[in-house]
């Protein structure tokens, strides 16, 4: 049986995902530093990061610890199909995975990685690739794409195998 949701967020996004999650599922949610004294090693849980330079932030430290059932990805870059096999790869994801489009929150993002968001924004508008313009509109002026219907496929997989 899956004990809880663990997760890690940096702004937000992932956090409104688990919470969303932890409703439906009816089982509590921790932030990954949280479930360190919540929950035992070994317990089986569903587990939510966001993606920073494609890397699922947290990822790994879940997988040496949990037993992680299905894994989902909070990024802000459209979800295709190319996009989720580079990040399974990236990652080594052995687990059913799931993507969850995020966004991108001026609000709460501060210094470098303000910087870098606004960066890799101007960089991709300068290229002026047609098939880049729906992701540096995201990176450049924000964006928020947290609805509980791209939890669908997730929750069915998870309430399938419970
Ligand atoms: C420094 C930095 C690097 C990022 N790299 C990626 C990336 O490689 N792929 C992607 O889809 N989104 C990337 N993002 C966007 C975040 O994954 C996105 O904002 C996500 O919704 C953050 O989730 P959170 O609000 O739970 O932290 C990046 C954001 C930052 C700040």
């Amino acid at each position: 049986m899956i004990k809880a949701i663990v997760y890690k967020s940096n702004t937000g996004h992932t956090l409104r995902y688990a919470k969303m999650l932890k409703e439906k599922l009816n089982i509590p949610c921790y932030s990954i530093k949280e479930a360190k004294t919540c929950l035992s090693s070994k317990e089986e849980i569903v587990y939510l990061g966001w993606v920073c330079a494609n890397k699922i932030c947290g990822l790994s430290k879940a997988t040496k610890k949990y037993n992680v059932k299905c894994c989902g990805a909070v990024g802000a870059y459209p979800e295709s199909e190319e996009y989720i096999k580079g990040l399974k790869n990236f990652n080594k994801v052995t687990m059913p995975f799931f993507y969850l489009h995020g966004g991108i929150d001026f609000s709460k993002l501060k210094g470098i990685q303000k910087s870098i968001v606004k960066m890799v924004g101007k960089m991709l508008e300068k290229e002026n690739k047609p098939e880049n313009e729906e992701i540096y509109k995201i990176f450049n002026d924000g964006a928020d794409f947290v609805e509980e219907k791209n939890l669908d496929n997730m929750l069915k997989y998870i309430l399938d195998k419970n």
